[in-house]
């Protein structure tokens, strides 16, 4: 299985948390940014709504039959709602007291070599990309770059994987929210050991943490001391071609598929073990 993400996708960290924010306000209207608001919704018996993706259902539908069903959300099936289909999981969150949440989004890169290649077939200059680069570093682009004050999309994409820890750990901070409901989507450039390290300690605050071992890890403790961590978002997790497998450690290199999975996973696991310790 390789994991990836879009990279058409809004800002690492940015909708993930808004996610968060409209799962904890379920009754209440969505809020302004509200990125997400059609893309999850609240569900009846303790279920959540979250808009299909024929890749996902069939994640889901082979993980129910796996051993790692026990470390995902339970999928009930695709159902519909005002004209749209979804896909229907357990709510995470619905036993827990105020939880804290964060997602890990884990691998060395969250776009498919195919992503790469399609961008490759375009390679007009993007405004709008090179406009977030130099938010980010104004340093980032290179003089040509800065000259055309654009810069292409491949580019984008893999100058994106770099400012966070996915291209060097191997996983990155998605996003936080606090049992008190305020959310740390700032993220983005969260790319040492020590910053990643920092970040976590702010998510455990002082609570304990089990580490339960099993694309996006999501980790939610509350203040009752519960805790769990599942994997979640398959909408990128496509079956390999028919006799190929990954090592999941192994560096990337465009070709090969590997998605660092287990070394993000690795490297996950030794910063917990450095604040466990
Ligand atoms: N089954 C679930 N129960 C509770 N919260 C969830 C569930 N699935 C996702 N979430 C929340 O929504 C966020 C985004 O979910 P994800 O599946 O990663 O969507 P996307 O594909 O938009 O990234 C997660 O970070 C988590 O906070
Ligand atoms: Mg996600």
């Amino acid at each position: 299985m390789e994991a990836d993400h879009d990279v058409e996708s809004v800002d690492p960290g940015v909708m993930n948390i808004n996610v968060m924010q409209k799962l904890d306000n379920k009754e209440k209207p969505s809020g302004p940014g509200d990125l997400l608001s059609g893309s999850f919704k609240a569900a009846a018996g303790g279920t959540i709504l979250k808009r299909y993706s024929e890749n996902e259902k069939n994640c889901f539908e082979l993980l129910m039959k796996d051993p790692l069903a026990a470390c995902v959300p339970t999928f009930h099936g695709v159902t519909e709602r005002d004209g749209e289909s979804y896909i229907q999981l357990d709510d995470l969150l619905n036993n827990f007291d105020e939880p804290c949440v964060m997602d890990c989004k884990m691998g060395v890169r969250t776009y498919l070599e195919e992503e790469l290649t399609k961008a490759r077939g375009k390679p007009k200059l993007r405004k709008d990309m090179y406009r977030k680069m130099i938010e980010v570093d104004p340093h980032a682009p290179t003089e040509e770059e800065s000259a055309q004050q654009g810069v292409t999309k491949p580019r984008y994409m893999q100058w994106r994987e770099t400012i966070s820890s996915t291209s060097t750990l191997g996983f990155r901070i998605e996003g936080i929210k606090k049992g008190d409901g305020t959310c740390n989507m700032t993220f983005k450039t969260t790319k040492t050991r020590d910053q990643v390290h920092k970040a976590f300690l702010g998510f455990i605050d002082g609570n304990m943490i089990i580490l339960v071992i099993g694309s996006s890890l999501l980790f939610v403790h509350d203040k009752k001391s519960k805790c769990n961590i599942w994997l979640i978002d398959f909408g990128k997790t496509t079956p390999l071609p028919e006799g190929q497998t990954l090592d999941h450690r192994i560096p990337w290199e465009e070709g090969n598929r590997e998605d660092g999975y287990l070394y993000g996973f690795d490297n996950l696991i030794e910063i917990l073990s450095s604040i466990a310790s």
